[in-house]
């Protein structure tokens, strides 16, 4: 009987930012679909305060705060050395004990230094396959503000919003008020440049919530966008694909909030997923091909969720945001609305690993040395 090689996956999860609960969650779904058959998996395991951990049930030990099990783990941003090591051996003769060569990383990492192009620029350093966008898809995905500009630069509609720096906010607070306030009505919508899970904002409909919303925000970021508050409905799509990327069927929030707070997202078991949105064809269509652009424009690879904003009153469609590490537990939106639209939950993992290791031959064709 031939020997099938199984393909190596190392699954990263936890991690430094406030999301970090969320991608244990994430990575708990995906370990489990995970076919053993296929791939020999390898967990490593992020603390909050940003150390690598490896050895026996990982997950399960940052599930319960259990790190007995756990050693120090380190990988090298050195092609040559790529794998993983434990940075003491069990019977602490080595120094560094080889545990795995890795095939495909797939970084379950949300929100700060996971999805961000941080951990991806590692990954490229190390010429790994890796799931997801690159450094510059996950960079802009994650920058709420020069996402918009390069959104403007080509074509998608975004709403209107201006950007303020922490140091114009301590220098002349007054001016900021009066420039939030002069480039749209009430409601206003403050926000971190730079961060997810709705922290940091703010619903503002009067100066004293905006001038309260401004200083929240500067707390999380040196960059604050105050942006035009619509009255909407949030519909969001899934995107698959490297060069040839294809859209999900929309599905639609209902959030439990007067917007999709932090509350509403993670607290509010009255915030309800609508999918298929009940939308017309006509705007499935039309947030389908603005999805696939906007994938584009912005160099994404792998997957994204594309969040979007539907004006209850004109019906006009804006793109908010895309994630390119989206929430990815059985329940989530972006894995449900691929089973809605026929791609099962372990066939996506399998295509997405697919994807990482295409992108990396991709990639690979690249001559980096000049020689003439
Ligand atoms: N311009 C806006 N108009 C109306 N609602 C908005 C606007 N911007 C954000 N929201 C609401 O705030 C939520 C979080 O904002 P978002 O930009 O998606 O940040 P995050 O990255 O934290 O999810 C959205 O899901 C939506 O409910
Ligand atoms: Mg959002």
């Amino acid at each position: 009987m031939a020997v099938i090689e199984k393909l190596k996956i190392g699954v990263i999860f936890g991690g430094r930012s406030g999301e970090h609960e969320v991608s244990l969650m994430s990575a708990r779904s995906i370990l489990a679909a995970l076919n053993p058959e296929k791939y020999t998996i390898t967990q490593i395991g992020i603390t909050h305060e940003g150390a690598w951990l490896v050895g026996d049930g990982v997950l399960e030990a940052f599930e319960k705060n259990t790190w007995k099990s756990l050693y120090s783990g380190a990988m090298f941003p050195d092609p040559t050395r790529r794998g993983i090591y434990m940075v003491q051996s069990r019977d602490k003769g080595e120094l560094l004990e080889f545990i795995s060569d890795l095939d495909v990383i797939f970084p379950v990492l949300h929100g700060t230094f996971g999805e961000d192009g941080t951990i991806q620029g590692f990954l490229e350093l190390l010429s790994v396959a890796y799931v997801g966008a690159g450094v510059l898809g996950s960079a802009l995905g994650m920058d709420k503000a020069v996402f918009k500009d390069v959104m403007r630069a080509v074509g998608v509609p975004v709403v209107e919003s201006i950007t303020v720096n922490r140091r114009e906010i301590q220098e002349n607070l007054d001016g900021v008020l009066s420039h939030g306030e002069s480039f749209a009505p009430y409601p206003l919508f403050v926000k971190p440049v730079n961060l997810g899970s709705s922290v940091g904002i703010t619903k503002c409909h009067n100066r004293s919530d905006l001038l309260e919303g401004i200083m929240d925000a500067a707390r999380y970021d040196r960059r604050i966008l105050i942006e035009r508050g619509v009255e909407a409905r949030e519909i969001e799509v899934s995107v698959l694909g490297n060069d040839d990327p294809k859209a999900s069927i929309p599905g639609e929030i209902i959030p439990a909030d007067e917007f999709y707070s932090y509350e509403a997202k993670y607290y509010n078991d009255r915030s309800q997923l609508l999918i298929p949105a009940p939308i017309s064809d006509e705007t499935v269509k039309k947030i389908q091909s603005i999805a696939i652009k906007a994938y584009m424009a912005v160099d994404c690879a792998g997957m994204a969720r594309a969040d979007f904003l539907l004006d209850k009153v004109t019906n006009e469609v804006y793109l908010n945001e895309i994630n390119t590490i989206p929430g990815f537990t059985r329940i989530s939106m972006y894995p449900k609305l691929w089973d809605a639209s026929g791609l099962s939950y372990p066939e996506l993992v399998d295509r997405l690993v697919e994807l990482a290791l295409e992108r990396k031959r991709e990639r690979d064709q690249n001559e980096y040395r000049y020689s003439r």
